[in-house]
């Protein structure tokens, strides 16, 4: 049996998608249900749906064999497992945004930065030698410059629409071309033989 972690959220449904076009059993992803654990009809494959952010941490630890999540979590979590495939869907791009007249901001002695990657923003302005104020949030993180809690954000911008409508720009692009990827934990790998075959498929898929 194999066990994948899955991300929950905008990753969700191309994931499943992915896997159902590479002979994995995904039916049992689309019933009506709040079950967290879901094995397929055949019982190969067991699925756990979780947080994005939970993904490295199920995956390092073995509970599940492989996983499928964004990069931009996998930079913030900074996990001991293998990261096998890009798999191209969900690109979006890391970056410091805020308002488009209020750039002065960046050269502030003391800058607020709200974020749900608080490993990553405090790494990267810790690189730069620049003083920041990290505000951890878990969501909705455009509202903080909107509501003054901070000066800018660093997230995670896909389509812009969501800075759009809060009046706010990209004032910086940090990491692009991230995107969901195939991640496998490292024991798993070596003694579960249907893991490669596996990873190959999902490979020639997505090719
Ligand atoms: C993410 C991110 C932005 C939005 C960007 O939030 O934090 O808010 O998507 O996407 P866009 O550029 O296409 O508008 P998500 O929808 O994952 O929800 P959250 O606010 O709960 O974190």
């Amino acid at each position: 049996m194999i066990y994948f972690a899955l991300a929950k959220g905008r990753l969700a449904e191309e994931s499943a998608g992915l896997l159902a076009r590479c002979g994995v059993d995904t039916a049992v992803l689309y019933e009506e249900t709040r079950k967290l654990v879901l094995t397929s009809a055949d019982g190969r494959y067991g699925f756990l749906l979780v947080k994005p952010s939970d993904v490295p941490v199920y995956v390092e630890a073995g509970v599940a064999d492989l996983g499928i999540v964004g990069k931009d979590t996998l930079i913030e979590e900074n996990r001991d497992l293998y990261e096998m495939l890009d798999l191209g869907f969900g690109e979006c791009r890391m970056c410091i945004a805020g308002y488009p007249n209020r750039r002065d901001v960046l050269t502030n002695a003391h800058l607020r930065v709200a974020t749900k990657y608080v490993n990553t923003a405090k790494r990267l302005y810790a690189e730069r030698g620049e003083d920041a104020e990290i505000i951890a949030l878990h969501g909705s993180i455009e509202l903080a410059p909107v509501t003054g809690l901070a000066d800018v954000i660093f997230d995670v911008v896909q389509t812009g629409s969501t800075l759009k409508a809060n009046g706010l720009v990209v004032l910086e692009e940090v990491f692009t071309g991230i995107t969901a990827r195939l991640v496998a934990n490292k024991v798993s790998l070596k003694l579960n033989r249907e893991l490669l075959p596996l990873i190959e498929r999902i490979k020639e898929c997505i090719q």
